[in-house]
């Protein structure tokens, strides 16, 4: 277990200063406060697990210190302590929220035994919050698919940087690209994975919400507010935030983020104290924020905070040679869970998959595979299983032959014939394909907008294939 922080809130010159130095010789991290007001202050600033609070103090009573303390961190471990050990006194710390209480004069061997009580407590707390992290499967790198260079770089990158304690970092890229996978992988590679991670969808929640989801509020900070609130930051205390459709976010909400980002504290709604906050942020969107900033609808000095370490998630039409293995673990992830046993791939499949656009990436892949594993019969994966768009997304010409060795083909929207010379070992339509948008490039002198016209298909689609083909 790492070092625990220990406070001791006491005025008594004398136990206050042999409580620290025994403390201290033990192990602990210790600091010490000779009133409510400065141990409250103490608090904050360092975080103890453990608070020593003494009853009778000069200005704020230890009860409504106790009170204090347990607003501002429901999980603090409170030790009471009272010479005037009434019965009463120790049953209302208890209500107020203490864990232990001890009478005056106290022997070190009872605060030993007291300690050794709270300790096994925290760590069977850790432990529960392990076996919880277990149970949802947790996202790792090793989750993360992709082996083309360029994708297998950002991975390396992320990996470097999730080592780094708190530096913010910013995902962009399409959606379905995997950015939240990335935050998770990030997050639990981190040192803060026993930490939360909390999620904050800046989309989906109304204006007046997101305030007070993120920074919480006092009781009666607005009618509706009948209790004290956390927010999200504070909750997510020590782990991570992950602020997901971060474009979609108001001014009055970026500026806020901003005193976040620059000093690491909150404050509720209608509350006066500054909370310190120890968390990584990590913001995500598939908007271009630079251009947000450009058209001053996101502030630019926010988006500097943010972007101190950006990743940009590549678009599945940049990585197409990831697109076999990630079909196959798609296919192996539901094969397992809908009990089915597709072993093989059609290579035309492969060739369609390959040869689609993918504007919902990865995810539009998996829900794909996840269709056609439900749909297949056999134990081979075939076109007919994929949908409509996939299968007729080519502008694959018509064929008609006119010897065997020969074959005249004409693109449907032009009659221009071109010729197709097939080789002995046969030949695919990928083969085809690339044959025709070959002779076509030639014959309008690598005219990328006059080829296109030829073919009968889109700029967008041609440059796509040029690429693919490497032609
Ligand atoms: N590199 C990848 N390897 C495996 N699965 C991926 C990968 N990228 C995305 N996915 C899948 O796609 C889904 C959507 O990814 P997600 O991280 O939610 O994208 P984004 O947040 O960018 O919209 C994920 O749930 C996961 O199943
Ligand atoms: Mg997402």
């Amino acid at each position: 277990m790492k070092q625990l922080k220990i406070l001791i809130i006491e005025d008594e010159k004398l136990i206050r200063w042999s409580l620290e130095k025994h403390l201290t010789s033990k192990g602990y991290v210790v600091f010490s406060a000779e009133s409510g007001e400065e141990g409250i202050k103490l608090f904050e600033l360092n975080r103890p697990e453990i608070v020593f609070v003494d009853n009778k103090l000069p200005g704020l009573q230890g009860l409504d210190v106790i009170l204090k303390l347990k607003s501002l961190d429901n999980e603090s471990i409170i030790v009471f302590m009272t010479a005037y050990g009434s019965i009463e006194t120790a049953v209302n710390a208890m209500k107020a929220g203490a864990t232990e209480y001890i009478n005056k004069p106290f022997a070190f061997e009872e605060i030993e035994v007291i300690l050794d009580n709270i300790k096994n407590k925290i760590s069977i707390i850790k432990e529960i919050q392990l076996l919880r992290r277990q149970q949802k499967d947790i996202i790792t790198f090793d989750h993360i698919i992709g082996e083309t260079p360029l994708f297998k770089q950002i991975i390396q990158l992320s990996k470097k940087i999730a080592k780094t304690k708190s530096t913010t970092i910013l995902l962009l890229g399409e959606s379905g690209t995997g950015k939240d996978m990335f935050a998770h992988a990030i997050h639990n590679e981190s040192t803060r994975n026993e930490k939360p991670f909390v999620t904050i969808n800046c989309s989906s929640l109304p204006e007046t919400l997101l305030e007070s989801e993120l920074f919480g509020h006092e009781k009666g900070a607005f009618t509706d507010a009948k209790h004290l609130k956390k927010g999200l930051f504070e909750i997510a205390e020590g782990g991570t935030v992950f602020l997901d459709e971060i474009g979609e976010i108001n001014q009055a909400t970026q500026i806020k983020l901003l005193g976040i980002l620059e000093n690491r504290i909150v404050r509720r709604l209608g509350g006066t104290v500054n909370i310190p906050v120890d968390i990584r942020i990590i913001a995500a969107t598939n908007r271009d924020l630079k251009k947000a900033v450009d058209e001053k609808s996101f502030r630019e000095d926010l988006y500097y905070r943010l972007k101190v370490f950006q990743i940009t998630l590549p678009s599945l039409r940049e990585r197409i040679q990831d697109i076999p293995i990630l079909t196959e673990y798609f296919i192996k992830y539901y094969n397992h869970q809908f009990q089915k046993n597709i072993t093989k791939l059609n290579d035309s499949v492969v060739r369609l998959l390959m040869q689609y656009a993918w504007p919902g990436n990865v995810r539009e892949l998996r829900n794909v595979i996840e269709r056609a594993v439900i749909l297949e019969t056999m134990n081979t994966l075939h076109a007919d299983s994929l949908p409509g768009e996939i299968v007729s997304n080519h502008e694959i010409p018509k064929v008609s032959t006119h010897s065997a060795d020969n074959v005249f083909i004409a693109s449907e929207k032009s009659d221009l014939p071109f010729e197709i010379n097939i080789p002995a070992s046969g030949f695919s339509l990928y083969d085809i394909e690339k044959q025709i948008i070959k002779q076509a490039l030639q014959k309008t002198d690598n005219n990328q907008t006059q080829t296109s016209k030829l073919l009968g298909i889109s700029r967008d689609t041609l440059r796509y294939k040029v690429k693919k083909y490497r032609l």
